[in-house]
């Protein structure tokens, strides 16, 4: 092999490695915005809304307001057989659906 077919072989070489660096990196930073964001009743919503369903089927949800995640929670209440969240808890709940949960889903678009 010439000393030039090497070089190019490294380029080659190099380009691949740099182009799967950055494909991994995406995908992380991809999984990463799957995550719910930090705010106040992000451990309730957690604890109370991850037992039947992953956190993508909420993120996809988000952006709805107080009222609207009120009739979600009781729906999921009277028809999927979720445990009763209220009082304290769910005043939490709500508030982070409509407020944290919110304001992701603004900054993605
Ligand atoms: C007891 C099980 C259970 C629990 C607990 C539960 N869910 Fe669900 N949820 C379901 C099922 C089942 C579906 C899917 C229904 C379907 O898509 O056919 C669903 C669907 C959803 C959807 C998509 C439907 C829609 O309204 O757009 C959202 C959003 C959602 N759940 C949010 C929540 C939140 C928020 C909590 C916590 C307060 C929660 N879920 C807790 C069972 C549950």
């Amino acid at each position: 092999m010439s000393n030039r077919r090497l070089w190019m072989s490294a380029v080659t070489l190099s380009l691949g490695t740099l182009a799967l660096l950055l494909w991994m990196f995406s995908w992380t930073a991809r999984e990463a915005g799957k995550l719910l964001p930090a705010g106040e009743g992000r451990d309730e919503v957690i604890a109370a809304c991850t037992s039947c369903h992953g956190v993508d089927r909420i993120l996809r949800a988000a952006g709805r307001d107080e009222e609207a995640w009120g009739k979600t929670l009781d729906w999921m209440q009277k028809m999927q057989g979720m445990r009763p969240v209220l009082g304290e808890e769910r005043r939490l709940i709500i508030g982070y659906l409509a407020t944290s949960l919110h304001e992701t889903a603004a900054k993605r678009e």
